[in-house]
């Protein structure tokens, strides 16, 4: 009978405790910026927002543009935001060098291997000089030209069509990434998974590439020594990535062996970012190399895409009037009408469209697809707007803010 009164007075006890913690987190956690608790540092209000963590971010910059955020002490972060145009100017341009993307940043996304993302110094500048001589080519310009026209056609349309047909709902986010990730792919390195098509498959490739960038979102929102452990114990979205490394890894081996044999035969191959590499004797073609590459130039696309056209669509939903302004714009634009009765329009013809464009364009500043951006600090700095940075730190910038004028 006694130990029933004592879980009775515990859990009496415990009542005003958990009204205590909901009011903490109610008052100082989420969605609020962050506070600065003893020895744990800002980690609780991170963690009370990293569902929204890009919104909540973007509004503790709003007071000023800039933010310390400090975890927990010696768990090594310690992390400058800012989104003043000022100190972007000055961490990309005027004294870039001493803001690499650092081994924290390489640490992270290690599952791109040396790709662009991931290296810094001459590495940097002589993939960033061959992406730039092969996306210029006008071979792969009018590839991606073909391939973006043959999936809107072909998959997305029809898609819409039958929707429409069916009444049925569909999750736009999801078409846009299907459709962004062939495209990717393609691109990439020729082959198309056919994520888009009507019976929406589960492309086991695709899945291991979302799994690794939830997993590498994990990373960065932790103290290292967090993940390091999931990691070390094989565990949670540890184990998810080392998973979704086997099958990424695999995919792209077998693209590379089937598009180096092809061309060994002397066979006709797409003009996709892998020939183009396979083609110029200064790149290195070692298997690693290329899958990098590749692997970097399909996460960079895909993504950024997906969340561009979702995000767009998603704001003229709440802007009616905008609509109907880039409808009109449009009925004066010359239209292609498809076998199946679809329209499409050439991008020549919307490159005139004044106010399509600009609603885009703000589309993409009020929801970067990359909203934040990650830098090293090599030596301790001034930024312009007076705020000190301190080597080992760890600069973020953070777009809404920094591209607003
Ligand atoms: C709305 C679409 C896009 C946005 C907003 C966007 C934004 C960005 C940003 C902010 C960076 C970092 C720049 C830096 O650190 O200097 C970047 C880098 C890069 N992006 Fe995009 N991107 C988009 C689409 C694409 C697409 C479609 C591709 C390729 C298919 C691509 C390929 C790359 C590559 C290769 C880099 C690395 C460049 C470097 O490190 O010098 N991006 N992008």
């Amino acid at each position: 009978m006694a130990w029933a009164w004592f879980a009775f007075t515990d859990l009496i006890l415990c009542i005003p405790c958990l009204l205590f913690l909901y009011y903490l987190y109610n008052n100082f956690l989420v969605s609020h910026p962050p506070v600065n608790f003893p020895i744990v540092g800002m980690l609780p209000s991170l963690l009370a927002n990293v569902q929204q963590f890009h919104d909540w971010i973007a509004n503790s910059l709003l007071v000023n543009g800039n933010l310390y955020f400090r975890g927990p002490w010696f768990s090594g972060m310690e992390y400058f935001f800012t989104s003043d145009p000022a100190n972007v100017h000055h961490i990309f341009t005027q004294n870039f060098q001493n803001y690499p993307k650092g081994g924290d940043f390489l640490e992270i996304f290690e599952v791109l291997g040396d790709g662009i993302f991931n290296t810094d110094g001459d590495s940097w500048r002589f993939q960033r000089e061959k992406l730039q001589l092969a996306m210029s080519q006008k071979s792969f310009r009018t590839f991606i030209a073909k391939t973006t026209r043959d999936k809107i056609e072909n998959a997305l349309l029809p898609f819409f069509s039958q929707t429409v047909e069916h009444d049925r709902v569909i999750d736009l986010q999801d078409m846009f990434s299907r459709l962004s990730f062939d495209m990717s792919c393609i691109l990439s390195f020729g082959t198309d998974p056919g994520s888009l098509s009507m019976d929406l498959p589960v492309v086991p490739f695709g899945r291991a590439v979302d799994d690794a960038s939830a997993a590498i979102f994990y990373r960065v929102s932790r103290p290292a020594v967090f993940w390091k452990l999931l990691k070390f114990l094989g565990i949670g979205q540890e184990k998810k990535l080392a998973k979704a490394r086997v099958v990424i890894d695999q995919f792209i081996a077998e693209a590379i062996e089937k598009r180096k044999h092809e061309m060994n035969e002397g066979k006709h191959v797409c003009p996709d970012l892998l020939s183009s590499y396979l083609n110029d004797e200064d790149i290195p073609n070692s298997n690693e190399f290329l899958r990098d590459s590749v692997l970097t130039f399909l996460t960079a696309g895909r993504d950024t895409i997906s969340s561009g056209l979702s995000w767009f669509f998603w704001a003229l939903s709440q802007n009616r009037q905008t609509e109907e302004n880039i409808l009109r714009e449009l009925s004066s634009a010359r239209q292609n009408i498809t076998p199946k009765g679809m329209i499409t329009f050439d991008p020549e013809e919307l490159d005139n469209l004044v106010y399509f464009k600009a609603a885009f364009m703000e589309s993409l500043r009020l929801f970067p697809p990359v909203p934040l951006n990650f830098k090293a600090v090599l030596k301790p700095d001034i930024l312009p707007s007076g705020f000190t940075l301190w080597k080992g730190m760890l600069s973020n910038l953070h777009c809404p803010l920094a591209f607003d004028n």
